[in-house]
């Protein structure tokens, strides 16, 4: 398969339009099979439900070219799961986690010629997402739907790539309790944008959002999971209901445990604790590991260890496990890599 000719080494997280896309409706109760097409636009009501009362929802997940020369999906069957559990909060009809992972290979398969080669960095993003379709103008779910995966190829997510970020602890909230923080709902993603565009022009690279009932314990940032290390060298990672369950952070939380023989820690996280851990990072499919340098909080700055010139040993060890995992470098766990 002839690659595309693209700079692979030095994209960025942004969109191009690759050659095929999954579609399926949903229409009178049930979905239709779905398959393939060339056509990158959509067409929908004015009135559609996604268009006047954000009735979306969305995946992301990546297939890479191994070591060994295949495409790989990394635990698409998660992120099918996941999918099914936005789609039941948001009253829109469930697309089964057998049909999404066949959806997502069928894309990977047939956008081959952009899946970034091995060793270059990059990989191809996949974004499954679903949205009500047709006319609704009182508030209420859609009737009809459409089911929908493309796929583009991207680099790092935050700019400068592997370098550490910075962060600022935010004013406003990202997920109220017993609201939609924990599912991948469009409008969790909308509301966040106004609170980033205020951190950028700050100077911090992202928000690290508190929980909004108590405002003392670490939630998430906008795209991403909490990883902390602490300076005897424990893995700890915030629990939350009202944060989203990053696939990589489960994945990571196995590898420090079974594959680096590291005590793990899923609990609350409070935010004057942060000060005392050695490294800090954020994990996610776009994001990996992206190391975090500092965190301001309302003018007082918390500086990790690791410093603002490269991200820290332990998560380091952590990030060249997991790559090495997906890349079919390192032997992976029992069903964590697909083969499209
Ligand atoms: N938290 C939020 C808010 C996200 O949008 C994402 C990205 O999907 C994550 C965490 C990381 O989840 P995952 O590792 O499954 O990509
Ligand atoms: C992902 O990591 O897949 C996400 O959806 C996060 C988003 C900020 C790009």
């Amino acid at each position: 398969m002839d690659k595309k000719a693209i700079d692979w080494s030095n994209l960025g997280f942004g969109y191009i339009q690759t050659d095929q896309r999954f579609v399926a409706q949903y229409k009178n109760g049930a979905w239709k099979e779905g398959g393939l097409t060339e056509d990158a636009t959509v067409r929908i009501s004015e009135c559609a439900g996604v268009l006047q009362y954000a009735q979306t929802c969305f995946e992301g997940l990546k297939a890479f070219t191994t070591k060994k020369g295949n495409v790989v999906l990394f635990r698409p069957d998660l992120n099918g799961e996941r999918m099914e559990e936005s789609a039941r909060r948001l009253e829109m009809p469930v697309f089964p986690k057998e049909k999404f992972v066949e959806a997502v290979r069928q894309v990977a398969e047939a956008n081959q010629a952009y899946v970034p080669p091995y060793g270059s960095g990059a990989s191809l993003y996949i974004r499954p997402y679903m949205f009500g379709s047709d006319a609704v103008i009182g508030v209420k779910p859609s009737e009809e739907y459409e089911f929908r995966v493309f796929a583009t190829p991207v680099g790092p997510y935050f700019k400068g790539g592997a370098k550490p970020i910075s962060l600022r602890v935010c004013d406003y909230d990202r997920a109220a309790p017993h609201g939609t923080g924990h599912v991948k709902a469009g409008l969790n993603y909308a509301m966040s944008l106004y609170a980033i565009m205020d951190a950028h022009k700050q100077g911090y690279d992202e928000n690290l959002y508190l929980d909004a009932a108590t405002r003392t314990k670490v939630e998430e940032t906008g795209g991403a999971n909490f990883l902390f290390v602490t300076e005897d060298g424990r893995l700890v990672t915030p629990k939350s209901p009202t944060i989203l369950p990053s696939i990589t952070r489960r994945s990571l939380l196995y590898v420090a445990r079974e594959y680096l023989g590291m005590e793990v820690e899923e609990r609350e996280v409070l935010l004057e604790e942060v000060e005392s851990f050695a490294e800090c990072g954020l994990c996610g499919t776009a994001a990996v590991i992206s190391p975090v340098g500092k965190i301001t909080d309302h003018g007082k700055e918390i500086l990790f260890r690791s410093g603002m010139e490269k991200m820290g040993p332990v998560l380091q060890k952590l990030y060249d496990t997991l790559e090495g995992i997906r890349l079919e470098e390192i032997p992976a766990p029992e069903g964590w890599i697909c083969k499209v």
